[in-house]
């Protein structure tokens, strides 16, 4: 423990030093969370990430997440150095598109409006029409399909049926899925609630859709937790990566949250939905980080430039 409040000490004194501010993600461990939110940075979701590593004036980020956050970040503020805990902390719907891939499928089909979820490389990005997050998706869908747009959708094929079936739109999608969402189990969650018949079900878009059928609420990890917060309910089952209970915990006291099984009983559960990549950043890696000022993002600026375009037009959507 006192290891810890050294680490956190170190932390704070190297952020203030380099002037740097920290961007954490809702999945990442609890003390960067609280770190970031104490020292001025922030913890949200991967839009407010984008928005607000682009709004502040620090020459240094540090982004503690996964790599398509450190590279949205570059590309919205090539000025800015953007450094992250471990370089290697990717993503499986990242690694399920291959940009040569996605190139090659959207040349097959030039007559759709390609629409790309955050959870891409740069490469990806560039060639895309739209870039959006969970939280705006499915408002942005539906403004083209109203506008009489056909859609390219890559790479999360449960987000993009979900988006699919709620707007009516003509969606093609890439077949890709994220290795911790992809786990929730519908039957085992029918189970659950039949045990918790109060409880309400709070689901992020990137389950399987006989999940997201039992929502009470569906939404990026910022909707969820408002949803913990607003909602009238004492019980929360919740779908997606266990590390948002500690902020849902905060923005909710006095309620109950049980995590969503993902395969048996969710009693025997313990840390089953929790993202490999996320689990990558830590309070070391974050202090030698900030110290050495290694382990820096670089996206190509031409590639950078092309992608911006399809990070602005969402944010100019959102704005
Ligand atoms: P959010 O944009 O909802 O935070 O999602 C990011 C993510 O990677 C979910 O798995
Ligand atoms: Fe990617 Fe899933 Fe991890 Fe989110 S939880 S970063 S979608 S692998």
């Amino acid at each position: 423990a006192a290891e810890k409040e050294a680490l956190k000490d170190r932390i704070r004194r190297l952020l203030k030093e380099k002037e740097a501010v920290l961007v954490a993600h809702y999945y990442v461990d609890a003390d960067l969370q609280d770190l970031a939110e104490e020292t001025g940075g922030c913890v949200s979701d991967s839009l407010e990430m984008a928005r607000f590593g682009r709004d502040h004036p620090a020459k240094t980020l540090v982004v503690a997440g996964v790599r398509f956050m450190g590279e949205t970040a570059k590309i919205l503020s090539p000025e800015k150095t953007i450094l992250m805990p471990d370089l290697d902390a990717t993503c499986s719907l990242d690694l399920g598109c291959p940009a040569d891939e996605f190139a090659a499928f959207c040349d097959q089909h030039t007559d759709r409006t390609v629409v790309v979820y955050a959870n891409t490389s740069a490469a990806v990005k560039a060639r895309a029409d739209w870039m959006v997050t969970s939280s705006i998706g499915l408002d942005i869908v539906e403004y083209l399909h109203k506008q009489g747009k056909k859609i390219l959708w890559a790479p999360d094929r449960h987000l993009g049926s979900y988006i699919q079936k709620k707007t009516g739109a003509d969606m093609l999608l890439w077949q890709g899925s994220c290795l911790v969402h992809d786990e929730f189990k519908g039957i085992e969650l029918d189970l659950l609630r039949a045990q918790y018949p109060d409880a309400k079900v709070l689901v992020h878009p990137e389950s399987p859709a006989n999940v997201v059928e039992q929502a009470d609420a569906v939404g990026s990890t910022t909707q969820l937790i408002d949803a913990a917060r607003t909602m009238d309910a004492t019980t929360f089952i919740v779908a997606t990566d266990n590390g948002i209970l500690h902020k849902m915990r905060a923005a909710a006291p006095g309620k109950h949250f049980i995590d969503a099984p993902t395969a048996g009983n969710s009693a025997t559960c313990k840390s089953c939905a929790h993202c490999p990549w996320m689990a990558m950043n830590g309070l070391q890696n974050l202090a030698d980080v900030l110290e050495k000022g290694n382990n820096e993002i670089h996206v190509d600026p031409e590639v950078g430039r092309q992608a911006r375009r399809a990070i602005d037009r969402m944010l100019d959507f959102a704005a």
